[in-house]
C-alpha cells in the first residue's frame, strides 16, 4: 500500500501490487443459501466453498502468495534430513529475529501443544493480555490456569487507545504477589491480539513486562503469529519507533521474549509454524517433542514447498508496503461502515474487521448467540461467510456451565491482498442493509454440542422463522439480484 495522494481527496488504499493468478467465486442465490446455512447447521465454518462468495472466515493459509514465493516453492530440496530448504528457512529466522535455535512445527497450535507439555505444570498459571481458543485449550489440557490481565481498555468497543492489546503491568505484580513467581509457567504476549479485535501492544508495554519478569525470573512467550500487523501499528502510533524500520521493531520484541512461536499460515503468508529461542534449557526439553509430534526437526510436519515460501514471506514481511496493505483495507472498511451507522470495533485493528454483534442484535439475549445468528445472517444475505467471535467461541466449564463471552464479535477476516475494494464495498453495502433489517433477526440453539472446540463442529438451529422473513425482506428490496 502506498502513501499516494488522491488529487480529488478521494481517500482509498491503493494497492502496490497486482493481480496475476485469480480464483473464480461463485454467489448463489438467497434460496440456495438458505438451504446451504441450514445443511452447516448454522455454522459457517461447515458451509463448503462452492456455496460461499467471499470467504473472511480467516485470514489463515489463505494470505495472497507473491510471485517470489511461488518460484522459491519449486525449488525445494525435499531431503528428509539436513534439507537445504530447512537451513535457508533457519536462516531467515535467525537473521530477523535473532534467535539460536529454530525448531518447526506443522502450525501454530502444534507449537502450543508442545510449549504447554514442556512449560505448564497442572496448577500453573499463565498469565496473557488475551487467550486464543487454541492456546487456551492446551493450556487447560495440560492442567494450567489461563490469566486474562488486558487493560481495561481492552473490552471497550468503541475506543480511541492505540494499544488496546497491552498487558496490564499492575494486574502482572499483583498475580504474581498473590500466587509466587514459582506458580507462574510462563507470561504470554499475544501479538495483535485476535479474540479482542486484532489489537496491538506496544513496545513500551513489553519492555515493562520484561523488567517485572526480569525481577521474577520468569519467561516471556511470544505468540507471533500476528505480528504483521502488530509491527505495522507500532510503527504507526509509537511515536518513538516512527523512526526505526519494521526489521529493527521486529528485533528489539524478539530480544525481549524469551520463546518466539508462530503460526506460519498467518505470519509469512504460507503454511506452517515454528518456535525460536536463545534459552538452550527450553529447546533441549522441546526439541524432544518435534519428532515425536510433528516431525524430524528439519521439516516439523511442514512440506518443503511451505518452508522454501515461509522463508520468502517472512522476508517480505519486513517490508512496511507490504504488511500496511491488511490494516489500511480493514481502516477504509470500519470507516465505511461507521459512516453507515454498523457497530464496529475501534480503532480498526488487525487480521479483519470486528462487528459488535451485542449492539448490533441488543434485542438478544447472550445464551441466543448474537454473534453466531449474525454470521448466519450475514452469510444468508451475502455469501459472505465470516467467524462467530463470541460466547460459542468459549468452552463450557468443568461442572457444564456455559461462560458467556466477553465480547460477541462478528469477524470478517480479511486474508492479506486477497480481496479488491469493490468486493469490500460490496460486503459493507449488505451488512448496512443487514443492520437496517436487523430486528427481523432471531437467536440460536444448539442442535449438536461438541466438548472441545464446540465451534468448529457445533450445529445449531434457529430459535424462530426469522431466516425466511429475512429472505422474504432481501427479496422485496432487491428484486431478482443475486
Ligand atoms: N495464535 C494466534 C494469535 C492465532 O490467531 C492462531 C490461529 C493460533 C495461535 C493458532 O495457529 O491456526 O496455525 O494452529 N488463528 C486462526 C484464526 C485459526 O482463524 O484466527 P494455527
Amino acid at each position: 500500500m502506498s502513501e499516494v495522494k488522491f488529487y480529488y481527496g478521494d481517500n482509498v488504499p491503493l494497492e502496490m501490487h497486482k493481480v496475476r493468478i485469480v480464483q473464480k467465486l461463485n454467489l448463489v442465490p438467497i434460496e440456495r443459501r438458505l438451504e446451504a446455512i441450514n445443511e452447516a447447521g448454522n455454522n459457517t465454518f461447515l458451509l463448503k466453498n462452492s456455496d460461499v462468495f467471499m470467504d473472511m472466515l480467516t485470514d489463515s493459509g489463505v494470505n495472497a502468495m507473491s510471485d517470489k514465493q511461488l518460484a522459491a516453492m519449486m525449488q525445494a530440496d525435499d531431503s528428509y534430513a539436513g534439507s537445504e530448504t530447512f537451513t535457508k528457512l533457519e536462516n531467515k529466522i535467525q537473521e530477523i529475529f535473532g534467535t539460536k535455535y529454530f525448531l518447526p512445527a506443522h502450525q501454530g497450535r502444534a507449537c502450543e501443544n508442545i510449549l504447554s507439555q514442556v512449560l505448564v505444570k497442572p496448577g500453573t498459571i499463565v498469565p496473557m493480555n488475551y487467550h486464543f481458543t487454541t492456546t487456551k485449550a492446551h493450556i487447560v489440557l495440560n492442567g494450567g490456569i489461563v490469566e486474562e490481565i488486558f487493560i481495561d481498555e481492552a473490552l471497550r468497543i468503541k475506543s480511541d487507545n492505540s494499544f488496546k492489546g497491552n498487558l496490564d503491568i499492575e494486574k502482572l505484580k499483583e498475580l504474581i504477589k498473590t500466587h509466587g513467581a514459582e506458580k507462574i509457567a510462563f507470561v504470554r504476549l499475544e501479538a495483535g491480539t485476535n479474540l479482542i479485535g486484532g489489537q496491538p501492544f506496544s513496545l513500551e508495554n513489553m519492555e515493562e513486562v520484561r523488567k517485572v519478569c526480569d525481577e521474577f525470573g520468569l519467561l516471556i512467550v511470544l505468540d507471533a503469529s500476528l505480528l504483521a500487523d502488530n509491527l505495522y501499528f507500532i510503527k504507526q502510533r509509537e511515536e518513538r519507533c516512527k523512526n526505526m524500520s519494521i526489521r529493527e521493531i521486529t528485533r528489539a520484541m524478539a530480544d525481549l521474549s524469551d520463546v518466539i512461536y508462530f503460526s506460519a499460515r498467518k505470519l509469512g503468508c504460507a503454511r506452517g509454524g515454528g518456535i525460536c529461542t536463545n534459552n538452550e534449557e527450553v529447546y533441549m526439553k522441546i526439541r524432544e517433542l518435534i519428532p515425536l509430534y510433528e516431525g524430524f526437526l528439519t521439516y516439523g510436519g511442514m512440506s518443503v514447498r511451505e518452508m522454501e515460501a515461509i522463508t520468502v514471506g517472512l522476508d517480505e514481511t519486513m517490508d512496511e508496503y507490504m504488511i500496511n496493505q491488511g490494516p489500511q483495507f480493514i481502516a477504509y472498511m470500519v470507516d465505511e461502515l461507521q459512516k453507515k451507522g454498523v457497530p464496529v470495533v475501534t480503532p480498526a485493528g488487525g487480521l479483519g474487521c470486528h462487528i459488535n454483534a451485542m449492539e448490533f442484535l441488543s434485542h438478544l439475549p447472550q445464551t441466543l448467540y448474537p454473534a453466531g445468528a449474525l454470521a448466519s445472517a450475514l452469510y444468508l444475505v451475502s455469501g459472505i461467510r465470516g467467524m462467530e467471535r463470541g460466547t460459542l467461541s468459549e468452552q463450557r466449564d468443568e461442572n457444564g456451565n456455559e461462560p458467556l463471552a466477553h465480547m460477541e464479535l462478528l469477524r470478517l477476516a480479511l486474508p492479506r491482498r486477497v480481496f479488491t475494494l469493490s468486493q469490500v464495498k460490496y460486503a459493507v453495502d449488505r451488512i448496512a442493509w443487514l443492520y437496517e433489517n436487523r430486528e427481523l433477526i432471531g437467536g440460536l440453539k444448539f442442535v449438536e454440542e461438541p466438548k472441545i472446540l464446540r465451534f468448529f463442529f457445533g450445529k445449531l438451529s434457529t430459535v424462530s422463522d426469522w431466516q425466511t422473513k429475512l429472505v422474504a425482506k432481501f427479496r422485496q428490496d432487491f428484486g431478482d439480484s443475486l
